[in-house]
């Protein structure tokens, strides 16, 4: 059958079996757990790349990924897929606005050579790295403007890619406030708007699995951000991630996660911020 009759066929229905197996396979090399109500998100992300790769058959797909040599590559396209990579700039201003008091208030102790260290989590394609990125750089003083780093990391090299990049269509603008788009972007000849070096020069990307946090140095970041990541990992993995970026995280540093991703967790070497509309956490010195 010609490529182009072959895509338009339909992919039969996962049987359950299948959808286990898959699932399994996701949670245990991502930490991503597909409910029930979710089936139809990761059948419909397998599809699409089946039909990339002109594989038909669900169990044929699993073999590739699992037991043939070349499997780790396409696993590294197929996760891809089966991420959710939503994001946007200054997407939640309530955690931005507090991020920014943060660094105002423990300035004084950030220099070049021990700069602002910020961590985005599962950081999609840079919206949030970028925008940690911008007001750091609007909120410390003027001899200080260089003294931070922000380092993003996601599961997705595709989506790391685009990040690195740093570039972005209007539409992609409208969340930020105004200051921010006129002050951090440039419009290239694509009509398309290019972060500023000041800003893109303070950030980094790397490819880190949140399951593997081990790999990543203890006690030195001053913020941890991580938000819209959690919420895709069951319970109990979650309390193991944040212990693990908790360890992560300098003395007096600040943990920032979604609203509601993790109700009633605790910490003994965390206190709770009260009274603002975040769930945050500042590590005891
Ligand atoms: C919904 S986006 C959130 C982006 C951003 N943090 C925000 O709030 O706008 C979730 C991101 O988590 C990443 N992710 C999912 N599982 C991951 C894992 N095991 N390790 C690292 N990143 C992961 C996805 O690739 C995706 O880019």
């Amino acid at each position: 059958m010609s490529q182009t009759g072959w895509t338009l066929k339909a992919l039969p229905e996962m049987n359950e079996q299948q959808f286990s197996l898959w699932r399994e396979l996701l949670e245990t090399r991502t930490g991503i757990y597909v409910t029930e109500q979710r089936k139809s998100f990761l059948q419909s992300s397998l599809m699409q790349r089946m039909r990339e790769v002109s594989c038909d058959n669900y169990q044929e797909y699993y073999e590739r990924i699992v037991h043939d040599p070349m499997g780790n590559i396409e696993w590294a396209k197929l996760v891809d897929r089966l991420t959710v990579q939503e994001t946007r700039f200054y997407r939640d201003p309530a955690a931005f606005e507090y991020v920014g008091k943060y660094i105002q208030a423990h300035q004084a102790k950030f220099t070049k050579k021990n700069p602002l260290d910020i961590w985005s989590v599962g950081c999609s394609s840079g919206e949030e790295v970028y925008t940690l990125a911008m007001l750091a750089h609007e909120k410390l003083a003027d001899e200080k403007k260089d003294c931070f780093i922000v380092t993003g990391t996601d599961i997705s090299v595709p989506v790391l890619n685009k990040a690195r990049q740093g570039v972005f269509s209007q539409r992609r603008l409208v969340t930020l406030p105004e200051l921010y788009r006129n002050q951090y972007f440039k419009q290239n000849d694509d009509e398309q708007f290019n972060v500023v070096s000041d800003i893109k020069k303070n950030t980094c990307f790397a490819q880190v699995n949140i399951l593997q946090l081990d790999k990543v140095a203890k006690s030195t970041r001053h913020i941890i951000y991580c938000q819209n990541v959690l919420i895709y990992f069951r319970h109990w993995r979650r309390q193991e991630i944040l212990n693990h970026l908790v360890d992560r995280l300098a003395p007096g540093g600040l943990l920032l996660i979604g609203m509601g991703e993790m109700l009633d967790w605790q910490h003994p070497d965390l206190t709770p911020v009260k009274g603002e509309q975040i769930t945050a956490f500042i590590k005891r010195v």
